[in-house]
């Protein structure tokens, strides 16, 4: 991996020791690890009991909601199933299933592509942690819903707009990478490749159209819904459609590596590294990505705590499989710095575990707020240092 000189003058001055020499996060840092930890478990203690719907960003610190789930549905029962593994807590176990099952109509939903971001943190989970069939039939049924999406012509999912209606019919995004396990898992359950063929496909088109050759990636790449002919990057969350939205590139960080886990395509291995090594050299000396990493007021402008999350679980999957442990203590940066500088810890108030979150700054929705995708991916990168074996059980890692 290459940084750039800024870049490691920049971790050098202002990061503590995260790692040894094996790729072991030091003392501090566990201990840091494990008080937050024990911190968002505390805090789903204290909020739970008061939720009874999707909660999908903060005003004020307190949650608002989403009654549907939206496209967030899936992160609330995610963060308790991984309470429950975290603590063997049954409580946690009964909140995770009753917010879970509340997802159970959006299984035949298919007017969005986001079947994965719901069921797949929330109803495969269930699955792997119960053995309960009615959990993997669910989301089963939500990947044949999510695969109707599927446009042929282009070979992508179609991201955005009910099926027939002309609005968005060309439009594949960057987030589509992560809603591709929900499809690897229906394969892997039904023994049918009609799922996995979808995923794979899609991943090939999302790596030809969308990475540029320094490793950027525009959030959105528009086709001719009719002739899957190219017609070129464009964005919706972004900065532009030459920027490079950090949660789009930290998705596809994610996204690429399991699809590599899953299927052993070369390709998807190096288009995650080049993705990683494109975020890596652009983070800021405090190791928080800017929302945009191409905003004009990069690298001095808002940040998405969020894309760090998604960003240190990738790395630390990425490095797993690559065997590259220069990724694994860029995670642990990334990591111990949202734990130092993003927790609600000092907020007695506040509903969420961490701030400076940022939904959508092109349309000043939600910024620097707490996102739930935002905890519960940093619940997600805790575990994963601290009991990779069971988290690895509860995602399919093994
Ligand atoms: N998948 C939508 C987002 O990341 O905001």
């Amino acid at each position: 991996m290459t940084f750039s000189r800024r870049t490691l003058l920049g971790a050098a001055a202002a990061a503590p020791i995260v790692a040894g020499a094996a790729g072991e996060a030091s003392a501090a840092s566990s201990r840091l690890f494990r008080e937050s930890l024990d911190f968002a478990l505390q805090r789903l203690r204290q909020v739970a009991p008061n939720v009874t719907s999707f909660p999908e960003e903060t005003k004020f610190e307190k949650w608002t909601y989403v009654n549907s789930g939206g496209w967030v549905g899936g992160f609330w029962p995610g963060m308790h199933w991984l309470a429950f593994l975290d603590s063997g807590d049954e409580q946690f176990r009964k909140w995770a299933v009753e917010s879970a099952l509340r997802l159970s109509p959006r299984r035949t939903d298919t007017s969005i592509h986001d079947l994965g971001f719901l069921f797949y943190p929330s109803w495969v989970t269930a699955y792997r942690l119960t053995n309960d069939v009615s959990w993997r039939d669910g989301a089963v049924q939500a990947a044949s819903s999510l695969i109707q999406r599927y446009n042929d012509k282009g070979r992508f999912i179609r991201a955005w707009g009910a099926l027939g209606t002309p609005t968005n019919a060309g439009r594949a995004i960057m987030d589509t990478m992560m809603n591709l396990d929900l499809l690897t898992f229906a394969s892997e359950q039904t023994g049918e490749s009609r799922f996995l063929d979808v995923a794979v496909a899609h991943a090939e088109t999302t790596r030809l159209k969308f990475i540029r050759p320094d490793g950027s990636t525009p959030h959105v790449f528009d086709f001719n819904p009719d002739t899957g002919e190219d017609i070129g990057p464009n964005t919706n969350q972004g900065y532009s459609p030459t920027s490079c939205w950090s949660r789009g590139q930290a998705w596809g960080i994610y996204g690429f590596t399991t699809m590599y886990r899953r299927c052993h395509r070369r390709e998807f291995l190096e288009a995650a590294r080049k993705l990683a090594d494109f975020a890596l050299d652009a983070l800021t000396p405090d190791h928080i990505p800017v929302w945009d990493y191409r905003s004009p007021l990069a690298p001095n402008d808002v940040k998405d705590s969020s894309a760090g999350a998604i960003m240190a679980c990738g790395l630390l999957d990425l490095a797993a499989v690559s065997g590259r442990l220069s990724y694994r203590v860029a995670a642990l940066r990334i990591l111990d710095a949202l734990c130092r500088t993003c927790l609600t810890t000092r907020a007695e108030k506040h509903e969420a575990v961490l701030a400076r979150g940022t939904r959508n700054r092109r349309t000043e929705t939600g910024i620097e707020v707490s996102l739930p995708y935002g905890d519960y991916y940093l619940m997600e990168a805790l575990l994963r240092v601290l009991k990779p074996r069971e988290l690895g059980r509860a995602i399919g890692l093994s």
